[in-house]
């Protein structure tokens, strides 16, 4: 059949982002009144913040069941490693640890994301990650975005994290739809290749990451604000990674966190 675009041209791409928003637009999920000023704040900063939304309590049983989870030897997917970025993660969390389940099957979090999202949202992986390495720092220390479609994250604080606890920054309203994205989601279309189940292939080099002088020019041409999420144990936020973010380097103590990606359909990584 002729096509009228060609394959990876600009239009092509575009073509895909309007059938992934209309795909979004056709399955949406009605969102309980109590919850919409959650929403609201969701759709405007790209992130919506709970400070300790879970009691100490709670993320001590979470605690546990991780600490249980590694010293099971035949545990495949736990991987303590990745050391030149001072990360080490536990995957698969939910499956591991059950406790943490009660994060991903939360009403409230799961009925946020559906309604920012769409109904054919769903859970893709989840990671209990550790830093401990003072000093270490590593790519995602810069400025980037995940994806050109959603990719919504919930975190879980389990320590206490202050500025030197390696909190996460997000540039708020940075999510929404501005001209300035168009040409790096274009160069994350090109680059950031996956096979037909999302898996990483020869062709995934990782995109969307953005030099600090660039950063710092979007946020001053669009007047976005850059947050910083540090909170007590058991504070958990809800972000779209679309929106550019960072990581930040420890500088004391340790910082403990649960997360979970939540996708269109499963898709993307
Ligand atoms: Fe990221």
């Amino acid at each position: 059949m002729l096509s009228l675009y060609a394959k990876d041209s600009m239009v092509d791409f575009l073509v895909q982002k309007l059938d992934y928003k209309i795909r979004c637009a056709l399955t949406p999920f009605p969102v309980a009144k109590e919850y919409k000023a959650h929403l609201d704040t969701l759709n405007r900063d790209g992130c919506v913040v709970f400070e300790e939304y879970f009691s100490p309590e709670q993320v001590d049983e979470f605690l546990e069941d991780i600490e249980a989870a590694k010293k099971r030897q035949d545990l495949t997917r736990v991987a303590n490693g990745h050391i030149d970025t001072g990360i080490s993660r536990v995957y698969d969390v939910a499956d591991v640890a059950p406790m943490t389940r009660k994060i991903f099957e939360d009403p409230m979090i799961l009925s946020l994301i559906k309604g920012y999202c769409s109904s054919k949202c769903e859970l893709l992986k989840t990671f209990y990650e550790e830093k401990r390495e003072v000093g270490t720092s590593s790519q995602s220390n810069h400025h980037h975005f995940d994806d050109w479609r959603h990719r919504i994250k919930v975190w879980v604080y389990l320590t206490d994290v202050t500025e030197n606890q390696a909190p996460t920054t997000i540039t708020l309203g940075s999510h929404k739809n501005h001209l300035w994205r168009y040409w790096p989601e274009y160069n994350y279309f090109l680059h950031f290749r996956t096979d037909e189940n999302n898996r990483y292939t020869e062709m995934t080099d990782y995109s969307g990451m953005f030099w600090p002088h660039e950063a710092a020019t979007i946020r001053k041409l669009w007047k976005y604000k850059e947050k910083t999420i540090t909170g007590k144990k058991g504070t958990m936020f809800i972000f779209d990674s679309r929106a550019l973010h960072r990581s930040t380097v420890l500088k004391e103590g340790e910082r403990k966190i649960i997360t979970g990606y939540y996708t269109y359909k499963g898709l993307g990584l």
